[in-house]
């Protein structure tokens, strides 16, 4: 019987592009990068390598990316870090409503923690609404949260037009999607 696999928000196979690049790492080049003999250099080195192209396919430093084991790893050290980070300068973030909950938990930690937190509504496609969004900003928000595509309805954000607001008020926006977490800071 034929299978037809309609959830590929849940999880996906790995394109065969990607299968090749990490097959030798399973299989030849398995060394724990932190170890000093060869096969251990050898990891290390596929790992540097590939910090290097991501840097470049977004347009930063190498040191500045981190590799995790998933997007609620990635999503608890970026909001977490940028709270903990700015909370001199301010304890006030934004997010919406249909984040992931990853993001919503770890921003109702905060609030647990005295960070104050504006869950902004969306629209009937799930959208998020621009000018309630500047009309939350205050001079204590330090980070803006809005995932580029939502995992359950696919609704894609404006994320160019959220962050051209979070440049305007210098705040750090965070967003993530299905394929990946970014943050980008101004
Ligand atoms: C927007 C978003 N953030 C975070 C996650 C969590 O990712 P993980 O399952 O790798 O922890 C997902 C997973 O679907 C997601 O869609």
């Amino acid at each position: 019987m034929k299978i037809r696999y309609f959830d590929h928000a849940a999880t996906t196979p790995v394109k065969d592009e990607v299968l090749n690049e990490m097959l030798p790492f399973f299989n030849e080049k398995y060394g724990n990068p932190s170890s000093l003999y060869t096969l251990g250099r050898e990891a290390k080195r596929g790992i540097e390598e590939a910090r290097k192209r991501v840097a470049t396919l977004i347009n930063c430093e190498p040191s500045e990316v981190y590799f995790t084991a998933g997007g609620s790893e990635s999503d608890n050290m970026a909001i977490k870090g940028i709270a903990y980070l700015n909370s001199n300068r301010g304890k006030h973030i934004i997010t919406s409503k249909i984040e992931h909950p990853a993001v919503l938990h770890t921003c109702q930690k905060l609030e647990k923690q005295g960070f104050r937190v504006t869950y902004l509504n969306v629209n009937k496609d799930g959208i998020v609404d621009l000018e309630e969004l500047k009309r939350s900003i205050r001079n204590d928000t330090i980070l803006i949260s809005i995932m580029s595509v939502n995992n359950e309805i696919g609704t894609i954000e404006p994320i160019y037009e959220i962050s051209r607001i979070t440049k305007m008020y210098n705040i750090i926006f965070h967003t993530d999607s299905v394929q990946g977490v970014r943050t980008y800071s101004y």
